[in-house]
């Protein structure tokens, strides 16, 4: 491993220059560009309106955690000891928390603390309620004894029936983007990072995991400690328990997962350890040491999640052909762009996302090819178009640069920090050409490790590192980050397969038969290429037309069964229904269950079929996806409306 840059010393001045900086007028002085190498890791203090605490003034440099996981009350419990900087000597500390029950507050020396529990911000139940703790200019220590609710939104308890083992429960956390403090009490924003080690206590026979050194087996007594040496933000803090096998992929890599899911899951991710080659040729070494992937129940609500060292996994992507892997270049690349460079706040979630789809399409041209990697970029740019025209170009979500205060950051965050955010950064490549952009992009990396930054620190570096100004004016850099919409120098992808795949699509469409188009080598994107250009009222007949040729009910991909079963319920095309009821009640994946719910609503007789289904699915869905789905269907407003016909 390289070098630890961000050493102790370095952060206690970092942190001191930091509380300076809060000064606006002393702000410019500060400037990290003026710094001493030794004392750059310092962020700014920017101000995050998703989190009470305030690190300008206190700041948590370190996390130990005692947690015992229960079960049958569905809790974790013990204590969360955090090591403060408090440079200014201020006398009190705000934690976030949501549905916490704090039984006890001590200082480092064991002396009870004075506590409070603030009340939570009209409209605004997700931000939970501040933890304020009285302490003296010395404390260095706060030790925080409580208890999650049985209904913590970042805590996912599965029954034995929800596993693939079926015999031992399953517990996952999902942290991003402010859920951090329904399991922990923490500074709960992505300005903070901290270094963590944990002890966590589950039933004999299960395995613990971490977002962190883990273990490749059992421990006697149930009992797991990890340690993650590097600082992260509390959105990267992840756990899971459960009945869990590991295997090795390569040298720094390994899957884990449930030992039926395990033989799969390592097949499927074989080409792991190129991944972690190709990234690094492109933008420097691997700063994390291990790289394992842990697949999930499918009832996890995203497709992946880049917790540091162990990415957590959706088993959706398991096709049996490799063709959805681009999930782990994906989360792989946050390695990188997030959780090595951060987003300060989520109103710049950008910086994290955009830059990770971009890397992820290096990262799969690198391995597949710029063929298959174009295909990939055009799937995203369609995607980004409809999310566009769905919320309108002149919505201000479609900025990079959002503006999420008093909302749940969950609501704003959509496709355009991602495929906008992707396409800011070729359009930036095309403007410079690779090799000025890639050494740009690895000087980036290097110099913001392990800081949170703006887009706006973001934009000053890119002016003074590589663009003139007549480029960035040409580029138009403040319209792309700034201003919603899509900017006309857009550069769309090319594709020669897809291009092919419109053809057949235009045939059938005039009536060649189904059976009589040239498929035979087409991959996931070319069948979502042509599931997703098909006109939205077909009739039936020709559903099952394609049904008869291609199987497309029966297919074993989960995007291709998604793309098709939004048809099958637009031309009420029942012979799949009994195939997406069962893909209902089974996935969990929000990005899946949000089209075809809402697809189901567009009709009465859809929307009734939906809210049957929904009701003995929403049970084994996580909160995130619930949340979600509730909105969409109205449940609550609707299940009291039926209850009371
Ligand atoms: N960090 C995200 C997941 C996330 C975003 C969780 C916002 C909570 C709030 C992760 O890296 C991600 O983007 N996952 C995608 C897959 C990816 C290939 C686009 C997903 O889950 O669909
Ligand atoms: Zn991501």
């Amino acid at each position: 491993m390289p070098p630890i840059r961000w050493n102790v010393e370095a952060r206690i001045r970092g942190a001191a220059l930091a509380a300076l900086c809060l000064v606006p007028l002393l702000a410019a002085g500060c400037a990290p560009a003026e710094e001493p190498e030794a004392t750059r890791e310092a962020a700014a203090v920017v101000d995050d309106p998703h989190s009470f605490s305030r690190p300008g003034e206190v700041r948590v440099t370190h996390l130990a955690l005692d947690l015992t996981v229960d079960f049958d009350a569905r809790t974790l419990s013990g204590r969360a000891s955090l090591t403060v900087d408090n440079p200014a000597g201020a006398s009190e500390l705000v934690l976030d928390t949501r549905g916490l029950e704090i039984a006890a507050v001590a200082l480092g020396d064991g002396a009870a603390a004075i506590f409070t529990l603030g009340d939570e911000v009209e409209g605004q139940p997700f931000l939970g309620r501040p933890l304020t703790v009285e302490i003296a200019p010395g404390t260095e220590v706060v030790h925080v004894d409580y208890t999650t609710s049985p209904g913590a939104a970042a805590l996912q308890w599965l029954d034995p029936a929800q596993t693939a083992g079926g015999e031992r429960p399953f517990l996952f956390t999902q942290s991003q983007a402010i859920l951090a403090r329904t399991w922990v009490p923490c500074q709960d924003t992505p300005g903070v990072r901290m270094t963590y080690e944990a002890t966590v206590h589950v039933p004999e026979g299960l395995m613990a995991v971490m977002s962190a050194e883990n273990p490749t087996a059992d421990q006697a007594g149930g009992v797991y400690r990890f340690e993650m040496p590097q600082p992260v933000p509390s959105y990267l803090l992840a756990l899971a328990v459960g009945e869990i096998g590991f295997e090795s992929l390569g040298r720094v890599s390994g899957v884990y997962a449930e030992p039926p899911t395990l033989p799969a899951a390592a097949w499927e991710l074989a080409d792991t350890p190129q991944m972690i080659d190709a990234a690094e040729r492109l933008y420097g070494p691997y700063q994390w040491g291990r790289y394992d992937v842990l697949f999930l129940p499918p009832s996890f609500p995203f497709g992946g999640m880049e917790n540091p060292r162990l990415t957590f996994a959706t088993p959706t992507i398991l096709a049996g052909d490799r063709s959805l892997v681009a999930l782990i270049a994906h989360e792989l690349a946050h390695s990188w762009s997030g959780n090595v460079v951060t987003n300060a706040n989520w109103n710049d979630f950008w910086l994290n996302e955009g830059f990770t789809t971009y890397f992820e399409g290096r990262i799969m041209e690198a391995i597949y090819g710029e063929e298959y990697a174009e295909m990939l970029a055009a799937l995203g740019l369609e995607q980004l178009r409809d999310t566009v025209e769905e919320i309108g170009a002149d919505s201000p979500d479609t900025r990079l640069h959002l503006d999420l205060a008093g909302r749940d950051p969950d609501a704003g965050m959509t496709d355009v920090a991602y495929e906008k955010g992707r396409f800011f950064l070729r359009t930036l490549e095309q403007a410079v050409g690779r090799e000025r952009w890639d050494a740009f992009l690895r000087g980036y990396f290097d110099r913001f490790a392990f800081r949170s930054i703006t887009s706006a620190e973001f934009l000053d570096h890119l002016r003074a590192e590589l663009l003139s100004p007549e480029e960035a004016e040409r580029v138009g850099v403040e319209r792309w980050v700034y201003e919603p919409g899509l900017p006309d120098n857009l550069a769309a992808p090319e594709s020669a397969r897809f291009a092919a795949v419109d053809a057949e699509r235009q045939a059938w469409l005039e009536g060649r038969p189904a059976t009589d188009l040239a498929t035979a080598d087409w991959t996931t994107h070319e069948w979502l290429r042509f599931l997703r250009g098909l006109p939205d009222d077909l009739p039936q007949a020709r559903l099952a037309e394609l049904d008869r040729a291609f199987d497309l009910t029966a297919s074993g991909n989960s995007e291709i069964q998604a793309e098709w079963f939004g048809h099958a319920v637009a031309a009420g095309y029942r012979p799949a229904y009994t195939a997406l009821e069962e893909f209902l009640l089974r996935v969990g994946r929000r990005k899946f269950l949000v089209p075809l719910y809402g697809a189901l609503a567009a009709t009465p007789e859809g929307k009734e079929w939906a809210l049957e289904v929904y009701e003995r699915a929403r049970p084994g869905y996580h909160a995130v996806s619930r949340g979600t789905v509730d909105d969409l269907l109205g449940w609550g407003e609707e299940t009291m409306a039926r209850s009371t016909a």
